[in-house]
């Protein structure tokens, strides 16, 4: 007999139900009196109660469902020791449940900020088992996050299709791709959409290279140019600031432009003349169904879940190294992030091949 308990929380993805199928069928089949109690909407649900007990019937059908059975809300970490508007702990709170409920173990899904949480649990004394999900890959212990490939996937087609637009009508186009405070999503989707020019948060850029950049490529006869740029793309003057002068900019930034891409342009503008249009997918990034290669990571992530699970081994995520599903210490990888290095081999093979970074 096994009773978990299941929540998603942060930011959804698309292959969250995906890895939830993984984990109860997992134990379904090894398994023969099990229990899952699904927290609605993160760890709100686990805070203030809110849980339904699944059924193997929940989990069928959903490995090409987008978004998440159980739903998710961002309760941020910093705010988990601080009380609730009505004084109640909410790490407390979480316990109590997770006792009321008689758990053997919580099954976490989420990114950087919920694995600190998680990590938190772990540390009061739960039974915690991390799933990494982000769209970001910006987990730190794993080489992949689920829901990371669907989103280059959005991404790269929403770049395709830019491309043959930018090129009726030889403009410059920018195409803002998610990310947080990491590159990755934009790397590789910029690459995958052959991209001229790529913006990563950890290569600062200057905007007289850009437009040197662009320059080149109209010269050189091409008419166009696309942009791949990371939301959190930051210019080499930002970056030389202190944190709080940074967000001092940033504010007064965001006050006269929707987002950093609106700002580009109209510097590309200024600078070269060209037109330039500014393309946000935004959100769509996060949607829709997973596509096969995270099908199969979440289905593996999932059932090798079941498995620590069944072998009562806790406090870990479940991670892929090098190609292998592995558990991670949650103490390792908590609060740290994975940044793109500058000089990742894919960073300098994409510049091998005239790629500019803006740098
Ligand atoms: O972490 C996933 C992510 O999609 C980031 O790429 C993005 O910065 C953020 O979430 C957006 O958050 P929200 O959905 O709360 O607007």
């Amino acid at each position: 007999m096994k009773r978990i308990g299941m929540l998603t929380s942060g930011g959804d993805c698309q292959a969250l139900n995906a890895t939830m199928r993984g984990v109860v069928k997992g134990l379904s089949n090894n398994i023969q009196d099990l229990e899952v109690y699904g927290f609605e909407e993160g760890y709100k649900g686990m805070i203030y109660g809110n849980y339904r007990l699944l059924t193997s019937k929940d989990f069928s059908g959903i490995l090409t469902r987008g978004g998440t059975i159980i739903g998710s809300s961002r309760q941020p970490f910093k705010l988990m020791r601080v009380p609730d508007a009505n004084g109640l702990d909410k790490v407390e709170a979480m316990k109590q449940n997770y006792y009321k409920l008689r758990l053997d173990c919580i099954v976490i899904l989420g990114g950087n900020g919920t694995q600190k949480t998680a990590n938190l649990l772990h540390e009061e004394g739960l039974n915690v088992i991390h799933l990494p999900k982000t769209i970001d890959n910006d987990i730190y212990g794993t080489d992949l996050t689920f829901g990371y490939q669907s989103a280059i996937d959005i991404a790269t087609q929403c770049i395709d299709c830019i491309h043959t637009t930018a090129s009726s009508h030889g403009r410059v186009f920018i195409v803002e791709v998610m990310g947080h405070k990491v590159g990755w999503l934009t790397l590789n989707s910029g690459i995958a959409s052959g991209a001229d020019i790529i913006l990563l948060p950890e290569i600062p850029y200057d905007i007289s290279k850009v437009c040197e950049a662009i320059d080149k490529r109209h010269t050189g006869g091409k008419k166009f140019t696309i942009l791949a740029v990371a939301e959190g793309a930051i210019s080499k003057e930002m970056a030389k600031m202190d944190k709080k002068e940074r967000a001092k900019e940033m504010e007064k930034m965001l006050k006269q432009y929707p987002s950093v891409s609106y700002k580009l342009a109209d510097d590309i503008t200024k600078k070269t003349g060209y037109e330039v249009r500014v393309t946000v997918p935004g959100h769509t990034q996060r949607g829709g169904t997973p596509d096969a290669f995270d099908r199969v990571l979440s289905t593996k992530l999932g059932a090798y879940a079941a498995q620590l699970i069944e072998k009562e081994e806790y406090g870990y995520m479940v991670a892929t190294v090098n190609n292998t599903i592995k558990k991670v210490k949650l103490e390792e990888c908590a609060g740290k992030l994975k940044m793109v290095d500058p000089h990742d081999q894919t960073v300098e093979l994409a510049k091998s091949i005239g790629i500019s970074f803006g740098d």
